[in-house]
């Protein structure tokens, strides 16, 4: 098949995209999964945006760079705070319903390490209204075509260019489509981690794939966990949004105490990283768990303001506005990814990246809450002008990187293991969660990239011998992509934002104020 544009995902980045892009050719937008089902679909917080009064971009801009602790590309970051605004004004003028207050002004939320409020919000299911009327539009172009179940599973080189794609449909049959440029917009990576907010979806898919392909990857380190995600046996880890913290819920230890004034001095509203390793630590502490209470809130106000979550607890016999809700930090966010300059330009030309799967540099080493969604609108909006121009224009800048900062391009350090084929079979998730999660040290790490290692070649191997379906190739880009980021964290001998060495307690800027790049063969 022979299309102009492809678009492998189906979250925000990829829909704002195919919106684009649909004037200037066939766009296809390929899923592995429902149309829906992305990490865009689960979003609650909201868009964080700077239209209140006296918020402006620049204070927008400041809140990511600190958030960031010092790794964040500030050209990247002005692009998003500055071009936010209007981005999002597209969005409610085609028809996003935004909660208003009672002047009809677009009411504005609140989470950790914001100065101001600046979050918009649809109730606590932001990411569905916003995909529901990027669905209707993208749906009412005729040059735009979606195939469901469509795994992909590499990347069709040819001149030194990304030229298409190769998938297999939910029958296990291989197709291949080409096309002038390629954009991942597959979504983060949650599910590398036995505790997860993510849906069953994000499963890494385009860092194994563009790693695959020999794209350059950066910041793969950085995993963003998330403080509140419910914690309750046999129910999903499903998010309790921060802006409940927002308007006023409290952490307490199990005698109700609050004890993150104990903590940070913004309290509960401390950044996510310290959230969600105080509450880890408070119940290695007690050995109880630790709950969220908003039992001091109007009930009333509670469950309209947040009629999902208190669904969801409803479900599994828990009254939001009433009972300690219990809470534990989950895997939520991947800051790195597929690096990218400020048009989604990856380092293989023809190919391009938006959303969580990109490393463009805003996030730095941990994201600010509510950045995402705004990532996700205003580089997909962008990759999709860049996708236009000739193929020869479109490869990552390079002195645009050089301008970002050191880098130094990883090959194996002393640090890392060699892998031995002896490696008994793993649990990758089980492993990641305990090896590379919220505390990590060289010994846990060094066991991690070597179990992954076998993991990985036991994955190839099992490939080798039959004609792999989808779930194999899932498979298989579970365990790189979880190799990639144990490698990435063993080598990062310091702690910054959301990644933390027990072993290496402090920030070192002398020694680590740098990206680490992964490219395929430089092992
Ligand atoms: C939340 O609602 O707490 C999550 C929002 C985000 O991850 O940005």
């Amino acid at each position: 098949m022979i299309t102009d544009f492809i678009i492998v995902g189906s979250g925000i980045a990829g829909l704002r995209a195919a919106i684009a892009l649909a004037p200037a050719g066939r766009v296809l937008v390929l899923t592995k999964a429902d149309p829906e089902e992305s990490n865009t679909g689960y979003a609650q917080g909201g868009i964080a945006v700077a239209v209140g009064a006296g918020d402006s971009p620049a204070l927008h801009a400041a809140d990511t760079l600190r958030a960031g602790d010092g790794l964040c590309d500030e050209g990247a970051v002005d692009v998003l705070v500055g071009n936010g605004p209007r981005y999002v004004r597209e969005l409610v003028e085609w028809g996003t319903r935004f909660d208003r207050d009672g002047d009809g002004q677009l009411a504005l939320g609140r989470e950790a390490a914001h100065s101001v409020r600046r979050v918009l919000h649809a109730g606590d299911a932001t990411g569905r209204e916003i995909g529901r009327v990027l669905w209707k539009r993208a749906s009412a172009f005729g040059s735009v075509a979606t195939i469901n179940h469509a795994f992909v599973t590499d990347l069709v080189a040819g001149g030194g260019a990304v030229r298409g794609v190769h998938y297999v449909d939910r029958d296990g049959a291989r197709h291949e489509v080409r096309a002038r440029a390629v954009l991942l917009a597959t979504g983060g990576a949650g599910q590398l981690f036995r505790e997860t907010t993510n849906p069953p979806v994000a499963t890494g898919d385009g860092i194994a794939l563009g790693y695959r392909a020999g794209a350059r990857l950066a910041d793969l380190e950085f995993v963003q966990f998330h403080p509140t995600a419910l914690n309750r046996a046999g129910a999903p880890r499903f998010l309790i949004s921060e802006a409940l913290r927002g308007e006023g819920a409290r952490l307490v230890d199990d005698r109700g105490e609050a004890f993150m004034t104990r903590v940070h001095a913004d309290g509960d509203l401390a950044p996510r990283d310290v959230v969600a390793r105080a509450i880890a630590r408070e119940m290695e502490r007690t050995g109880a768990p630790v709950y969220l209470t908003l039992a001091h809130l109007d009930a009333g106000y509670v469950c309209a303001r947040f009629p999902t979550i208190a669904d969801m607890c409803r479900r599994v016999g828990l009254d939001l506005a009433r009972d300690p809700i219990p809470v534990g930090p989950a895997a939520h966010y991947i800051m790195g990814g597929v690096d990218t300059d400020e048009w989604g330009r990856t380092s293989l030309p023809g190919l391009f990246a938006a959303g969580e799967v990109a490393c463009t540099g805003v996030h730095g080493a941990n994201r600010l809450a509510s950045n995402s969604l705004l990532e996700g609108l205003v580089f997909g909006a962008r990759a999709a002008i860049a996708m236009q121009e000739p193929p020869a224009a479109a490869a990552l800048k390079r002195d645009r990187v050089v301008a970002r900062g050191s880098w130094l391009v990883a090959g194996r350090t002393a640090a890392e293991p060699a892998a031995t084929s002896h490696q008994p079979p793993v649990d990758v998730r089980d492993l990641m969660w305990t090896s590379v999660g919220l505390f990590r040290r060289r010994e846990g790490l060094e066991h991690a990239v070597a179990s992954l290692d076998a993991a990985e070649r036991t994955e190839r191997d099992r490939m080798g011998e039959t004609t792999p379906d989808a779930d194999a190739w899932r498979r298989l880009n579970l365990v790189t992509a979880a190799r990639l980021v144990a490698r990435a964290a063993l080598r990062r001998e310091e702690s910054r934002g959301a990644h933390f060495r027990e072993d290496f307690p402090a920030r070192d800027d002398d020694h680590w104020k740098r990206h680490v790049v992964d490219v395929r063969g430089a092992e």
